[in-house]
């Protein structure tokens, strides 16, 4: 099978940590073609989303003394062509998040590729339905108590009620943006003017959960259904677990209460087309439901000698292959 990777910049990647080498380099390893490109290199002609696609060859990386190591020439492209995505068996959207309007146009030209020759995943239309923060807050029964608000005296209610909470910018991603508040900060008003962008923009307050000190735990969701998780403790200092701000990554497990959170949240991401997930649990809440870069899979695969990159794209080929109509 064909692979097209959508992806930032090749040489910008971190091969020992994105999930979209690891997923890559499991592709290679089954056999399948796989090539890369950008979104500044997607047009739509004739109604037909193309892109500039170079082949990309790897060179895996290697487990030694429980790290993953790369080669400094972990890549190798081929020649650059231009060719219709419809080309491609599946089209991975995988560029990193904030989701900007050149994000946002991307996904309208991958809304142009024919769904009977190519799987797009995520699919564009359920990239745009889920902003990572605001999705979660349909699965009421498994999320911490949570508002959304640029009104100061509606946050303030809410602070007063919960007496710590957690403030998030709604498109941030990595730990960027979020705060800590408690009540009585004397930066209370400062702080929600600076988020909410002088009171123009929602923004997410929620209740503080005091578990996330013993960690933030990324469960991968494939095709609804869990397939690995890792748990990331703040370091010393620090109330945010991600790895991007020093998050340290452990062992941990899928708990009968995540099940119920895969099986609450499952359903929706099939019928939304959010075929592979990154969600954030915190003591047993759902916070975050991560669609459009979702990482985690190096982690998982070193912490458990496991082989979830090599899941995911089998599951990608089974999926590709039932909807098949050819
Ligand atoms: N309700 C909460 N209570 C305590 N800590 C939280 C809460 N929500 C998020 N955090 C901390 O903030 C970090 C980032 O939050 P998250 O909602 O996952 O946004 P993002 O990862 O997109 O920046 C989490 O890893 C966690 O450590
Ligand atoms: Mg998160």
């Amino acid at each position: 099978m064909k692979f097209l990777f959508i992806i930032d910049d090749i040489a910008s990647l971190d091969p020992t940590h994105d999930s979209s080498v690891a997923m890559m380099e499991a592709a290679q390893l089954l056999s399948h073609d796989v090539y890369i490109t950008t979104i500044e290199r997607l047009s739509v002609v004739k109604g037909r989303g193309y892109a500039h696609v170079s082949p990309v060859s790897l060179k895996p990386v290697q487990k030694i003394d429980n790290h993953w190591y790369a080669e400094r020439d972990w890549y190798r492209l081929g020649d650059w062509a231009f060719v219709p995505m419809d080309s491609f068996d599946a089209v991975l959207m995988r560029k990193d998040p904030p989701v900007t309007s050149a994000y946002l146009y991307a996904t309208y030209i991958l809304d142009l590729v024919d769904p009977q020759k190519t799987k797009v995943i995520n699919s564009p239309r359920g990239i745009r339905a889920a902003n990572e923060k605001m999705y979660a807050l349909q699965f009421t029964s498994v999320i911490p108590d949570t508002i959304v608000s640029q009104d100061k005296e509606i946050i303030r209610e809410f602070l007063r009620e919960k007496k710590t909470v957690v403030i998030k910018p709604l498109g941030g991603k990595a730990g960027e943006g979020i705060l800590l508040l408690h009540e009585g900060d004397k930066n209370f008003n400062s702080l929600v003017e600076i988020s909410t962008k002088q009171g123009r923009e929602p923004i997410m307050v929620q209740e503080y959960l005091p578990a996330a000190q013993q960690g933030d735990k990324r469960i991968i969701i494939v095709n609804g259904r869990p397939v690995g998780a890792v748990n990331r403790i703040p370091t010393k200092g620090e109330f945010r677990g991600n790895m991007a701000v020093g998050g340290t990554v452990a062992p941990t497990e899928i708990t009968p209460r995540d099940w119920e959170i895969c099986h609450t949240v499952g359903p929706q991401l099939l019928q939304d087309g959010l075929f592979f997930v990154g969600i954030d649990v915190i003591g047993g809440y759902l916070t975050e439901v991560n669609v459009t870069s979702p990482t985690g899979i190096r982690e998982i695969d070193l912490l458990y000698n496991s082989t979830v990159a090599q899941t995911t794209i089998l599951e990608i080929e089974r999926f590709c292959r039932s909807h098949s109509h050819l």
